[in-house]
């Protein structure tokens, strides 16, 4: 049999078992908070699960819900003006809360208070406190309530977590970790303050550090010392046009940051140096490399930096006294997509009583980390990470 025959074998044998594992005896009623850019996602991958209703949407921008069910070609949804309105009028089993970061709070609390289980985008909130009120939320309710980072279901980030628990590099004790874009600042909802909350912190940084956090176990973050800075996003001469405003419009109203970067140390001795950016007069600000007593892995930075692997890892080791490389070949991504994954993880979690998939308790240390940089970038100064009891 030839390389693609057996390739196109293998990958129906990988959706038959799929498609096999769905129980389709209970259909789980879903509902969509905010039917923006990423709620397309949602929306394709919840079509593709056929244990799946999706009845609600709701929408701030009156229209937008309708015309976005249209564009899918989804029939039978009733529509709402927020997530209030569409929560008290329905008996919803989940809803995908994919509304602008600094809205991620209130619809995420008052889903759980009425006993609906919770796929939230990333980032987890805006702020330390936003994501401790919706655990306190989540553990009053008992619901579901993962966090939307698709990276997970990629075999080359579960790779690292293996080389690293495999004890091939011994004991951790530095991390580098960021990556960013040369230009790739979003515009839309993103660069503001009201909307966004945070910049390239809160799109792409969250991945950055979940990459290695992950890994690592999540251990708790003790200190801080943060920086970040918004030298692109505010220059006209550097700003991008959209369909909606000009450079100088959108230089105008970008008020979050291009640019972080931090010092943290971690509980267990780990220091992690992290830099993360949007804008920048260079292609990288430097590849993820994770030093242990044994040895060191090193992952490159992609231009994109959102989670995405496009080059082979390499692991620095001793073998019988010699110094050696040891490349980790990229693994191509078969059977379905990350976002189905992310998606099926939500809805079996709910239908098997199964903990999170991304679970809040790891979640929560990525965004104090966030918080606390952009606290410790305004104060000038260290500081030490607070996180009030859930
Ligand atoms: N996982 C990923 O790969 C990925 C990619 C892009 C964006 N995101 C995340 O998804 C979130 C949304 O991003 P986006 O680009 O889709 O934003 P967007 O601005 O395109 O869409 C958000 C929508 O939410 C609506 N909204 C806000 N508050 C609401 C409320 N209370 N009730 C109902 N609707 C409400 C807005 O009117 C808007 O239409 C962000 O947190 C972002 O970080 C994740």
């Amino acid at each position: 049999m030839g390389k693609n025959n057996a390739d196109a074998v293998l990958s129906q044998f990988t959706q038959a078992i799929e498609e096999e594992a769905v129980d389709t005896s209970r259909k789980l009623k879903v509902g969509i908070i905010g039917t923006g850019w990423i709620a397309e996602s949602h929306i394709q991958s919840y079509k593709n699960m056929p244990d799946v209703e999706i009845v609600a949407a709701a929408d701030l921008i009156p229209g937008k819900a309708e015309a976005f069910m249209k564009k899918f070609g989804v029939e039978g949804v009733r529509f709402y003006p927020s997530h209030k309105e569409m929560i008290d009028s329905e008996e919803l089993d989940a809803v995908s809360v994919c509304t602008y970061n600094t809205a991620h709070c209130a619809p995420t609390v008052y889903a759980l208070e009425h006993g609906i289980n919770v796929l939230l985008e990333k980032p987890f909130s805006v702020t330390t406190e936003e994501a401790v009120e919706m655990m306190r939320a989540e553990k009053k309710s008992g619901k579901v309530l993962s966090i939307g980072f698709q990276p997970r279901g990629d075999e080359n980030m579960q790779m690292i977590k293996k080389v690293v628990q495999s004890g091939v590099l011994g004991d951790i004790y530095y991390i580098q970790t960021g990556g960013g874009r040369r230009r790739g600042i979003p515009n839309s909802t993103f660069i503001e303050k009201s909307t966004g909350g945070i910049g390239a912190l809160g799109d792409i940084g969250c991945y950055s550090l979940d990459v290695v956090l992950n890994a690592i176990g999540y251990p708790k973050p003790l200190t801080v010392t943060g920086y970040k800075s918004d030298f692109f996003g505010k220059n006209p001469k550097y700003a991008t046009p959209d369909k909606f405003h000009t450079a100088e419009e959108n230089a105008a109203r970008f008020s979050v940051d291009d640019f972080a970067a931090a010092f943290v140390r971690l509980e267990g001795g780990i220091i992690l140096d992290f830099r993360i950016s949007w804008a920048m007069h260079a292609d990288t600000p430097g590849d993820t490399i994770i030093f242990g007593k044994e040895g060191a892995l090193r992952i490159p930075s992609t231009d994109c930096w959102n989670g995405t692997f496009t080059s082979p890892m390499t692991l620095y080791h001793d073998v019988a006294g010699k110094q050696v490389e040891t490349v980790i070949p990229l693994i191509p991504h078969r059977g379905p997509g990350l976002f189905d994954i992310k998606i099926r993880s939500f809805l079996d979690a709910i239908k098997y009583n199964r903990p999170a998939p991304v679970p809040t308790s790891e979640i929560l240390y990525n965004q104090a980390i966030i918080d606390h940089i952009c606290k410790s970038a305004e104060l000038g100064h260290e500081i030490k990470v607070e996180i009030p009891e859930i």
